[in-house]
Parts: C-alpha cells; sequence; structure tokens
C-alpha cells in the first residue's frame, strides 16, 4: 500500500513519535510511506515526500512536527477538497493518516464523505479536547511543562509575598488549567466560560494572608482570546486594589521533548493507525478508551469535549480553598 501522512493545526509535543511510529510499521510491514509537508496546504501544493527509515531518525525526542504544519481554510471548502482528493488519487495513495485536532478531523471527515477517500485521524493537540478518545498527543508534555513554569514562578511570588496570573494555553478547553491547577497547587483556577469570580479571588487571597500564606497562584485558562488575564489584573486593581502580576505562557506550552507518556501513547497510535489503515479499516481515529489505546469512529470525533470540566472542576474547587 501507498500511505500518505500529514500533521495538521497546532503543533504539539509527540507528533514526530507518532510520524515515527507511522513510517517504521508501515516499512515493517513492506508498505510505502509519503509524507506531506505543511498539512492540507502542501496536500493541495503536491508536497510530498517518500519517507525511508532515516527520515525518521533522531526525531523520538524532538518536539514540534519534522512534517510541519498548517491551519488552511482552503481545505474548509468542497472544491479544494475535490482536488486534494485528485491529487492524492494521482499520487496512487491508498489511503490518508491525518495527526491533528478536531479542525482537521472535521476535514479528514470530509474527504472520506465527500470522496469515498480511505483516512484515519491520530489526535495530536495539546488542548486534549477531543470527543471520543480520553487522551490527545502533546497533553502531558504541556501540562509538564506548565507545572515547571509555575513552579518557578511560585519561587520568586513567595519570595515577594505577590499574586501572579497565570495563563496557559487550551483555548476553550479546561483541560490543561484543571490539571496544572490541581498540580501546583493553585489558589484559584479561572475556567474559560466561567464568569470571573472576583470577589471571591480577593476573599481567598485575604483568607490566605489571614493564615500566614505570603503567594498566591490563580491559574487563568486562556478561553477564545489569549491575554483576558489583563483586563483580570486591571479589575482586581481598580476595583480591589489588589496587585497581581501576569505571566502568559503561551507558545512555550508547545514545544519541547515530549513525555514518556506522549512518546508511548503516540507511537501506539501511528502503529495501529497503519494497521488499521492495512486491514481495509476507514473513517476511524486511534484513541484511548479506559486507558487502552484503540479504533473508534472518525464521525464521533469530529466535536471537542469539555476537557475535563465535569469531571476535574469540582476537584480543583475543593483544592484550592
Ligand atoms: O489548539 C492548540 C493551541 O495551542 C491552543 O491551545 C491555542 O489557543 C492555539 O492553539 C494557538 O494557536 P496558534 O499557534 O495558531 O496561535
Amino acid at each position: 500500500m501507498k500511505i500518505a501522512l500529514l500533521c495538521s493545526g497546532g503543533d504539539a509535543p509527540g507528533m514526530n513519535c507518532a510520524i515515527r511510529a507511522v513510517v517504521r510499521t508501515a516499512i515493517y510491514h513492506g508498505h510505502t510511506v509519503l509524507g506531506i509537508k505543511r498539512g492540507y496546504a502542501g496536500l493541495l501544493r503536491g508536497e510530498f515526500q517518500k519517507m525511508d527509515l532515516s527520515s525518521v531518525g533522531n526525531i523520538i525526542q524532538r518536539g514540534g512536527t519534522v512534517l510541519q504544519t498548517s491551519r488552511s481554510p482552503e481545505w474548509m471548502k468542497p472544491e479544494f477538497r475535490t482536488k486534494g482528493a485528485e491529487i492524492l488519487r494521482a499520487q496512487d495513495v491508498d489511503g490518508l493518516i491525518v495527526i491533528g485536532g478536531d479542525g482537521s478531523f472535521n476535514g479528514a471527515n470530509a474527504l472520506s464523505q465527500e470522496h469515498g477517500f480511505p483516512v484515519i485521524g491520530i489526535p495530536g493537540t495539546i488542548d486534549n479536547d477531543i470527543s471520543g478518545t480520553e487522551y490527545t498527543i502533546g497533553f502531558d508534555t504541556a501540562v509538564q511543562t506548565a507545572i515547571e513554569a509555575i513552579d518557578r514562578i511560585r519561587d520568586t511570588a513567595h519570595s515577594h509575598a505577590r499574586t501572579f496570573l497565570v495563563e496557559v494555553m487550551g483555548r476553550n478547553s479546561a483541560a490543561i488549567a484543571l490539571k496544572v491547577g490541581v498540580c501546583t497547587g493553585a489558589e484559584n483556577v479561572l475556567l474559560p466560560h466561567d464568569k470571573v469570580p472576583l470577589q471571591k479571588i480577593v476573599d481567598d487571597i485575604q483568607r490566605g494572608v489571614a493564615r500566614g500564606k505570603d503567594s498566591s497562584i490563580i491559574v487563568v485558562a486562556e478561553g477564545p482570546v489569549a491575554g483576558r488575564s489583563y483586563s483580570i489584573q486591571k479589575e482586581l486593581k481598580e476595583r480591589h486594589q489588589l496587585d497581581a502580576h501576569v505571566c502568559i505562557l503561551g507558545h512555550i506550552q508547545r514545544g519541547g521533548s515530549p513525555t514518556s507518556n506522549d512518546r508511548f501513547i503516540a507511537s501506539q497510535m501511528g502503529s495501529l493507525a497503519v494497521e488499521a489503515i492495512a486491514s481495509g479499516a476507514t473513517g476511524k481515529v486511534t484513541v484511548v478508551q479506559k486507558g487502552l489505546v484503540t479504533l473508534e469512529d472518525l464521525s464521533k470525533c469530529i466535536l471537542k469535549n469539555d476537557g475535563g470540566y465535569t469531571e476535574f472542576k469540582g476537584l480543583a474547587e475543593k483544592l484550592s480553598i
């Protein structure tokens, strides 16, 4: 078989581990892999390259993606997907593996539905917000990076008896903020769609000060537009005369060497994706369910989930009193 492979949407640590597993498993079974550069945009420009064992050597520990990635507004339009299907068929491609998030899966699903083209998805996004799977590649590394950063911020916050608003990535997903909030002992976690409880933040800080606490970390989920910590900082100052420093972790969380969890799950998913497509499966995604890597219907993985909001919000609240 000839299998094409691309990454799409925001990069995530561990994507290289999945790429490596796809290429190695395919070659092990005697298949050919064509890597597509820069996602769907590169597909439309015919940026294909044959991948061999050496093209995935020495990448397992590297963040980012050696295939590079992009967000492609063109792929949202049916006429470009028609062109894409023609390009894939002209290259004699038998099936396409897409590593990305819900937007990338919507694009893959449309290609499969409209053109009957065989596709398999591998979930890769630091946001851990894809329905149908408990895990997306990159989440563990992004959380670990944010925890390490906040531990450092805690050192200086303690030394100066300061309050910090630390904004973490995740757009509308609560996943990174909740896990990081619990793991760093944050005094408050502000989630994407919750109304900001300014008075509660102030009361919590004052209660902490009264019992001898000399620093406060408030983890702020990014929400739809990055930078909302600055308006929270302004309101805390103007309405409550409370000084808070802002630190936005931003894209630091998207880079870096993947953790063992990301490496291992990505390796399993990459391998399973090849074996699925080679056995004739299509319209599937490699997922984690009940802790095991398995396959789920692509149509069940094209929506976002709540990023652990229902499951972990209560825990974060109980532990931050
Ligand atoms: O979806 C992954 C993510 O890192 C989000 O957490 C973040 O809001 C967004 O991508 C940032 O996208 P970009 O790198 O295109 O600015």
